[in-house]
């Protein structure tokens, strides 16, 4: 299995409850190293080019409000298969269809504030890496 990159984001309902540490112990128990990470405010129109996959669906303007409404913390993760490695530590995106264990279950408060986000395929890691890190911002 080869080492790979995700992108994670720690969204705006774990950065107020002060779980950054807490998301991130996780993160690494699951055998994932951050190798970038910085806390930003993201602005309106960075969170609707990031979530502009969503754009048609109902739930597209409460996400934008939400994800901008306080500081995310952005992180570029490397490990083993490193995109579902992260997919599997956060669990199914409705806290009340996520396994024991999981992230999600452990902090999200709701679908929407679901505490976490992770790239779902490894063409997309590299898009939503670009869109935050420059290269030398990456250190493995
Ligand atoms: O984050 P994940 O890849 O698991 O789910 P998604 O289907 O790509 O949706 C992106 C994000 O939109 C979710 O993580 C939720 O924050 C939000 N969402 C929502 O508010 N209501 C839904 N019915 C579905 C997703
Ligand atoms: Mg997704």
């Amino acid at each position: 299995m080869a080492v790979t990159r995700t992108f994670s984001i720690i969204k705006p309902d774990a950065t107020r409850r002060n779980l950054t540490g807490a998301v991130t112990k996780m993160l690494e128990e699951a055998g994932l190293r951050v190798v970038a990470s910085k806390r930003i405010q993201m602005t309106e129109d960075q969170a609707k080019k990031f979530y502009e996959v969503h754009a048609e669906r109902p739930f597209y303007g409460e996400l934008v409000d939400f994800m901008t409404s306080g500081p995310v913390v952005v992180q570029v993760l490397e490990g083993e298969d490193a995109v579902k490695r992260n997919r599997d530590v956060m669990g199914a995106t409705n806290p009340a269809d996520a396994d024991e264990g999981t992230i999600r279950k452990a902090f999200a408060e709701s679908i929407e504030a679901n505490s976490v986000h992770g790239s779902d395929s490894d063409e997309n890691a590299a898009t939503e890496i670009a869109f935050f890190f420059n290269d030398d911002e990456i250190v493995g």
